[in-house]
């Protein structure tokens, strides 16, 4: 039987956070995922150079017959998703900061709340992102933090045997924000999310991230083609542009 393939683009390890969440909603869904690890940091490049990356991975997928792409990056999503849908007829589903909880969750909306977003380099110049803030915070409630460091930190803790190392270099890199006092981080980068349990307890912080509204928009968007069974895939095809090379990876192994 066919199943839907579903493709998922990051510079790294980040989107596999998203993954993680559009496999509980879409188990028997084929998965392809490109890790441009070759390219990581996407946040420190320069736009056109990002979205000719972005174009290589995206035709690399379609080689393989997929019917969704997730850009599993907030930075690609600012910087590709509306010229590569008006490139190519594939379904694109991006990845945004949840800028608008503090007008949907009412614990946001308290005196003593402080909110703050946590981005790549090149998001703070991208009208995209521009636009989401002045949408849903006009009054200009939340406070933008840009990380130049710390993706790559997560790259590297994600694949590092001894993780401690690594760990003390991301919380030297979050010193700057715990001086801030924010009750609540909203993660604008998808490696951020891999980490929030170390955000949370450095900073003494609730952290925001979309990854579920993210799988819920592809299962929606997906609901014609999928056909659930009783078969899950244990494998995710996995690109890593350094390797240059297809691998399968056990799901059930995936940190
Ligand atoms: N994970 C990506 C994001 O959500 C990109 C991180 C990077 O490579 O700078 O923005």
């Amino acid at each position: 039987m066919e199943h839907v393939k579903i493709g998922i683009i990051d510079s790294g390890v980040g989107g596999i956070s998203i993954f993680k969440e559009v496999y509980k909603l879409l188990p028997s869904a084929d998965y392809y995922y490109f890790a441009d690890d070759k390219n990581n940091p996407y946040g420190n490049k320069d736009r056109n150079d990002l979205l000719n990356l972005i174009d290589i991975a995206v035709k690399e997928l379609l080689t393989k017959g997929i019917d969704l792409i997730i850009i599993a990056c907030n930075t690609a999503t600012a910087v590709a998703i509306d010229e590569l849908r008006t490139r190519y007829s594939t379904l694109f589903v991006g990845v945004e900061p949840f800028i608008n909880i503090i007008n949907t969750s009412p614990e946001l909306s308290r005196d003593d709340i402080k909110v703050g977003v946590l981005t790549t380099n090149l998001m703070k110049n991208e009208e995209r992102f521009k636009f989401l803030l002045k949408k849903y915070d006009p009054q200009n409630k939340i406070t933008h933090h840009v990380s130049r460091h710390l993706a790559l930190l997560v790259e590297n803790w994600f694949y590092a045997d001894s993780k401690n190392k690594f760990k003390q270099k991301i919380e030297d890199e979050l010193l700057l924000l715990k001086e801030l006092k924010y009750t609540h981080l909203i993660l604008g980068c998808t490696h951020y999310t891999l980490i929030q349990d170390i955000i949370q307890k450095t900073l003494n912080i609730k952290t925001i991230c979309p990854s579920s509204g993210v799988a819920r928009r592809v299962e929606f968007l997906l609901s014609n083609a999928y056909e659930a069974d009783h078969y899950a895939s244990s494998i995710l095809h996995f690109y890593s542009s350094k390797k240059n090379e297809w691998e399968k990876l056990k799901i059930s192994k995936i940190p």
